[in-house]
């Protein structure tokens, strides 16, 4: 496994905001679904939108550019079962939402 790489200060996010974080030469969204936090690419597979940037309802992302919509636990898409978004295992490592990158 690689080290822990740190995205942003957990208590910079709160309980249903969502969140862009750049590390490692990519981007990545961050959510706070009811205190437990979830990692997925950052990068729509559409046309490429700001996941971090949409709006989080019961644990579903809707994408802002034209309203694609993941579940940010299983990044899966809500209605197309063959799209998928990378998702990410997070730890809180000294007050830092970290994830690490699939070897
Ligand atoms: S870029 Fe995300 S829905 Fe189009």
């Amino acid at each position: 496994m690689s080290d822990p790489i740190p995205l942003l200060a957990a208590d910079t996010l709160p309980v249903g905001e969502s969140a862009e974080a750049v590390a490692a030469g990519q981007v990545f969204a961050v959510y706070n679904v009811d205190g437990e936090f979830r990692v997925i690419d950052g990068i729509c597979p559409h046309a490429g939108g700001p996941l971090g940037k949409g709006m989080l309802n019961a644990g579903v992302v809707t994408c802002p550019w034209h309203g694609w919509q993941f579940d940010v636990e299983s990044g899966q898409h809500c209605l197309n079962e063959t799209i998928c978004q990378q998702t990410y295992a997070v730890e809180i490592i000294d007050g830092q939402v970290c994830i690490q990158l699939p070897e």
